[in-house]
C-alpha cells in the first residue's frame, strides 16, 4: 500500500486536496493522471449502462432544495451515530469505532450505541469519557440566494435528481417500460471522521442508473448472457454461495432475475475495467443495514489493502422514491400501461331514475344523478354519495342497475426501480491497486501497472533514442500523427531509453514507440509491450492502425511486426 501511493501521489494520479494548507481528510485531488483514468472508466461505464441498454443520460445541479431531501426520507434517515469525547473533543462515527475497538458490528442507532458503550464501558482512545451519542445528518447543507436565503442540500446520491424528472423521462420513452435514466457526476456526504483516503470522500464521483420497470417484470432480455456467469455470492447470513447467477435466482438467493442480470454486467463491467475477478465478490445487506429506501441491495465489493470494500450498490427501491415524490410534489408520477390486448370485464352501472330523483331532490337532482352515473362503488341497496361536500343517501328505488361488459386498455402503475450506483473514485482505486505488480527485467527490479490497455491514461509513449535532431523532430511527426488518431500520447526525450521504458511501465503506459536510427533509413520504429517489454519493428505507416487493434485487444505484439531485440 506504501508502494503504491508513493507511485500515485509522486507520478500524478492522485493529490491530497488542499495540501499547501495542511489537507482535509475526505477530499482528494485528481492529478493529470488519475484523471485521464476516471474518463475512461466513465466511458467505459457509458458504453455499458448507456449506449448497451435502453437508457439515457442526463444532468442535474448538485444543489438541492430541501423539499427534494424532505421527500426522498434523506432529511430524517440519512444519518450516522456519531460519538463525541468530553475531553479531547475529538469525535468518531459510532459504529467504525466500536468496530475497530470491540470487533463488533453495531446497528446505527443512538440506542444501541447508547448500551455498547455502557456495557462495555468503551472509552476514547484518550481515556475520556463519551458523551451521549447523537445521530448526525450526512447532508452538507447550505442556503440558497442572499440573507436568510432557501435551506439547500449538496446532493448525497445522483439519484434523485433522476427521480423528480419522472414526468418528463417517461414522456421522452413514450410511457414504454423499461427504460433507464443515468448519470454521472459529483455527491457529497458529510463524514464524521474519515480516515481512509480515497476509500470514504466527502466529495465524491458517482455513476447511478435508474432502470425504471414493471413491478409484475423484474426480467431482462439479456439475462442470459449472465446466466452461466459464477462470482461469489455472500447472502445476508454471511454464506457464501459458489453458483451460477440463474442457480442463485432459481433458489432464491438472489430475489428476481434483473437484480442478478444487474450483479452479472457489474462484474462483466469491472473485470473489464481492471478489477480482478479472484478479489471481486457480491455482497447482500443484512436486514439492519439497508439504506432507507431500498427492499433489497447487493454491493460489489474489491479485496483492497483496505480490506473488502464496497466499489458499487445494486438496490431494488421498490416505488419508494416515486411514490414519494408523489404524495410531497402532488404530481402524478404514474404512468399509463396498455395492455397487448384489452381486457373485457362485466361491469355493474348505475342508472339514475330522473323520474323518481326530481320530485324528491328538486334542485339537486341533477348533481345527484351525475354522481350516481360516475359511481364505481359497491352497490346495495342504497348508495352514499358525496354531492357538493353534503353526504347523501340515495334508496334503490332512485336507480336500475344494468350489468355491460367494459374494454380495459391498460391501468396506471408506479414503476419500480433497480439503482446499479457505482462509486467511481473507489473503483479507480481498486483497479489501480488490482494492477500495480513489482517485477524483475534484466535483472533490475521495475514497478509496472498492469492497466487494462485501453484505460491508460496515457496509451502511447514516443521515445526518440537520442534526445537531438533529427531524433526529436521525427518523435514531435510520430506524436501528431498519433493523436490525430486519437490517442492519449506524450512523448518523453529526457534520461537514458531503459530510464524512459520503466517511467512509463510505472504509470500503466502499455505501448512505447522508439524512433533509432533505423527509422531514417527505412521509416520503421519499433513498439514496445509494456507487460512482456518484447518489441518489433513496423511501419510508421502502419502504426495508428496495429496501436488501434493492440489497444482494444490482449493480441501480442509479435502478431504485428517483425521481433527486435
Ligand atoms: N444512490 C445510492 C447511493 O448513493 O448510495
Amino acid at each position: 500500500m506504501r508502494d503504491i501511493n508513493e507511485m500515485l501521489v509522486r507520478r500524478g494520479y492522485l493529490w491530497q486536496s488542499f495540501e499547501i494548507y495542511g489537507g482535509m481528510a475526505g477530499f482528494v485531488d485528481y492529478g493529470p493522471l488519475g484523471n485521464g483514468l476516471r474518463r475512461s472508466l466513465e466511458n467505459l461505464w457509458r458504453e455499458y449502462f448507456v449506449i448497451n441498454e435502453r437508457a439515457i443520460e442526463i444532468d442535474t445541479p448538485t444543489i438541492g432544495i430541501e423539499d427534494v431531501f424532505i421527500a426522498s426520507g434523506h432529511a430524517s434517515s440519512f444519518t450516522d451515530v456519531a460519538i463525541e469525547c468530553e475531553s479531547c473533543g475529538k469525535i468518531f462515527r459510532a459504529d467504525h469505532y466500536i468496530k475497530e475497538k470491540l470487533g463488533i458490528e453495531t446497528e446505527e442507532t443512538a440506542e444501541f450505541v447508547r448500551e455498547v458503550l455502557s456495557t462495555y464501558n468503551l472509552k476514547c482512545e484518550c481515556g475520556g469519557r463519551f458523551k451521549d451519542p447523537e445521530n448526525f445528518n450526512l447532508m452538507f447543507s447550505t442556503t440558497i440566494g442572499p440573507g436568510k436565503g432557501k435551506p439547500g442540500y449538496l446532493r448525497p446520491e445522483t439519484a434523485q435528481g433522476i427521480f423528480i424528472n419522472f414526468k418528463r423521462i417517461a414522456d421522452y420513452f413514450r410511457d414504454k417500460l423499461p427504460f433507464g435514466v443515468c448519470q454521472i457526476g459529483r455527491a457529497y456526504r458529510n463524514e464524521i471522521s474519515p480516515r481512509q483516503g480515497v476509500i470514504r470522500l466527502r466529495e465524491f464521483n458517482q455513476a447511478e442508473l435508474e432502470y425504471f420497470t414493471h413491478p409484475g417484470n423484474k426480467k431482462h432480455p439479456l439475462f442470459k448472457k449472465y446466466n452461466n456467469l459464477k462470482i461469489p455470492l455472500v447472502d445476508k447470513n454471511d454464506v457464501e454461495h459458489n453458483i451460477t447467477l440463474r442457480e442463485a435466482v432459481e433458489k432464491g438467493i438472489i430475489a428476481h432475475e434483473l437484480l442478478a442480470y444487474f450483479i452479472g454486467k457489474t462484474a462483466d463491467f469491472l473485470i473489464r475495467a481492471g478489477i480482478k475477478k479472484e478479489l471481486l465478490r457480491f455482497r447482500q445487506h443484512k436486514d439492519d443495514e439497508r439504506a432507507h429506501y431500498a427492499v433489497d441491495c447487493w454491493d460489489a465489493e474489491a479485496k483492497t489493502s483496505y480490506g473488502w470494500i464496497e466499489i458499487v450498490g445494486i438496490a431494488d427501491r421498490g416505488d419508494y422514491d416515486l411514490t414519494r415524490h408523489k404524495k410531497y410534489s402532488k404530481e402524478d408520477l404514474s404512468i399509463f400501461i396498455s395492455y397487448d390486448n384489452p381486457i373485457i370485464r362485466k361491469v355493474k352501472k348505475v342508472i339514475p331514475k330522473m323520474s323518481e330523483l326530481g320530485p324528491t331532490f328538486r334542485g339537486k337532482a341533477k348533481k345527484i344523478a351525475n354522481a350516481l352515473e360516475n359511481y364505481s362503488g359497491e352497490i346495495g341497496e342504497s348508495i352514499e354519495l358525496d354531492v357538493d361536500g353534503e353526504r347523501i343517501k340515495v334508496e334503490r328505488k332512485f336507480f336500475d342497475v344494468v350489468e355491460t361488459e367494459e374494454k380495459i386498455f391498460g391501468e396506471r402503475i408506479v414503476p419500480h426501480v433497480i439503482e446499479p450506483s457505482f462509486g467511481l473514485d473507489r473503483i479507480t482505486y481498486a483497479i489501480l491497486e488490482h494492477s500495480f505488480d513489482k517485477d524483475v527485467v534484466d535483472g533490475e527490479e521495475r514497478y509496472v501497472l498492469r492497466l487494462k490497455r485501453w484505460m491508460a491514461p496515457v496509451q502511447v509513449a514516443v521515445l526518440p533514442l537520442l534526445s537531438k535532431e533529427p531524433f526529436t523532430s521525427k518523435a514531435e511527426e510520430i506524436v501528431q500523427i498519433l493523436k490525430n488518431s486519437g490517442f492519449f500520447t506524450e512523448r518523453d526525450d529526457s534520461g537514458s531509453i531503459g530510464r524512459r521504458y520503466r517511467r512509463y511501465d510505472e504509470i500503466g503506459t502499455p505501448f512505447c514507440v522508439t524512433i533509432d536510427h533505423q527509422t531514417f533509413e527505412d521509416s520503421t520504429v519499433t513498439i514496445r509491450d509494456r507487460d512482456t517489454t518484447e518489441q518489433v519493428r513496423v511501419k510508421i505507416d502502419e502504426l495508428p492502425n496495429i496501436l488501434r487493434s493492440l489497444l482494444v485487444s490482449e493480441r501480442d505484439i509479435k502478431e504485428f511486426g517483425e521481433r527486435f531485440r
